[in-house]
């Protein structure tokens, strides 16, 4: 934050609003961070934040793997060394052939995209495959394990014993399994899933006869997860039960990225109805969603940082509204306790690096994208 403000101070021109700003020497904190609270790779989940500067300058040290969910992300990571692992219950032919081609690993999730991988195999190696085990799997081998949200990726037991059967039909190269039991469920039930996975790849490789060499064990990291009062020597300690021949990984979005991004949009205008002070910014909803908080019941705004662009004194609450027509696209507000801003201030939202940008649909009104700077 500070050195966004020393920019502006420098120059303020030099920074075109609305913009995002990313922090690459955070990202490598996070990602050193969450290595060594884990023991274990750490794969980058794309989706959370896919621009590609961001991934090309971090590329040398992201080097467990990414995993993409669509052709165009995978574009982003396809020149890089690390392994990367495409994953989505839709994915079609087309995009499992390009997978396929790109060399990267498979993460299945039905017995119809399997078939589909059997006929492109017999023309083409892959680079390998991982099954993906609904979460139900969990509840299965580990009566205890906690409830966990029900979704309609992967595959249950039954299905995953069919698919295995298929592999070694068709002499797949099936490196193991993956979980993913939703964001923000990490803590909950991290030592459960490891218990219940201990079980599972003992059945996984008497089916496979033979020893698998990757488990995905899922992520569900939140954005504060540094500060959380979670074991980790614990967790770690339960990890190293595990069957030494496998790697084991896990995945994050928003665990390495939210605290990398800020996103900065200049005031245009300010005005009062009635008591209400609004200030009227360039970028808003139309480039960042999900400041917004349309999603949330209880829509609780973030309150951004100002920079001044002439130093006033004027303190007053107000709402931050964006430059689209649309009566939701207030994204912030602040209390009687801050200065209010003036038109030329620059407002700076901090924790924007995870979805904020790759989870803003089209531009609505064909209004400017939010230009990217990547910081150091
Ligand atoms: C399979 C999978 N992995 C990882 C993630 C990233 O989740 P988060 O950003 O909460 O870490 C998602 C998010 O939807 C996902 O579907």
């Amino acid at each position: 934050m500070q050195q966004i403000k020393t920019m502006l101070n420098d120059n303020s021109a030099q920074i075109n609003t609305p913009c995002y700003l990313y922090s690459v020497s955070r990202l490598q904190q996070n990602f050193t961070a969450m290595k060594a609270a884990l023991g274990t790779q750490v794969i980058v989940s794309v989706k959370a934040n896919s621009n590609t500067d961001l991934l090309l300058r971090s590329a040398h040290f992201l080097n467990d793997g990414s995993e993409v969910a669509s052709i165009a992300e995978f574009q982003k990571v396809v020149g890089g060394q690390a392994t990367r692992y495409v994953n989505n219950p839709s994915a079609d032919k087309k995009f499992l052939r390009s997978a396929v081609s790109g060399k990267a690993r498979i993460i299945v999730d039905n017995l119809a995209q399997l078939d589909i991988i059997s006929e492109i195999a017999a023309k083409k190696p892959l680079a390998g495959l991982v099954l993906r085990l609904n979460p139900v799997v969990l509840k299965q081998f580990n009566c205890a394990h906690p409830k966990i949200r029900p979704d309609q990726f992967g595959m249950d037991w039954d299905t995953v014993c069919i698919a295995i059967e298929r592999c070694k039909a068709n002499n797949l190269p099936l490196l193991g399994f993956h979980l993913f039991k939703g964001s923000y469920s990490f803590e909950k039930s991290a030592v459960a899933t490891v218990t219940a996975a201990k079980d599972i790849i003992a059945e996984f490789e008497r089916r496979l006869e033979k020893p698998i060499s990757f488990v995905n064990l899922g992520g569900g990291f939140g954005e504060n997860w540094q500060q959380s009062k979670f074991d980790f020597a614990a967790y770690r300690a339960e990890l190293s039960q595990l069957p030494e021949h496998i790697t084991l990984a896990h995945e994050s979005g928003r665990g390495l990225m939210a605290n990398i991004g800020f996103f900065a949009t200049r005031v245009r205008y300010t005005k009062q109805i009635e008591d209400q002070h609004y200030v009227i910014c360039d970028g808003g909803i139309a480039q960042n969603f999900l400041l917004a908080k349309t999603e949330n019941t209880l829509r609780k705004l973030n309150t951004p940082a100002l920079w001044q662009k002439e130093p006033t004194q004027t303190k007053a609450a107000c709402q931050f509204v964006g430059s689209s027509c649309s009566k939701d696209d207030v994204i912030g507000k602040q209390s009687d306790e801050h200065i209010l801003p003036q038109p030329g201030d620059v407002m700076i939202f901090d924790n924007c690096g995870a979805y904020n940008a790759s989870y803003t649909v089209s531009p609505f009104l064909q209004l400017p994208a939010a230009t990217t700077y990547i910081i150091e």
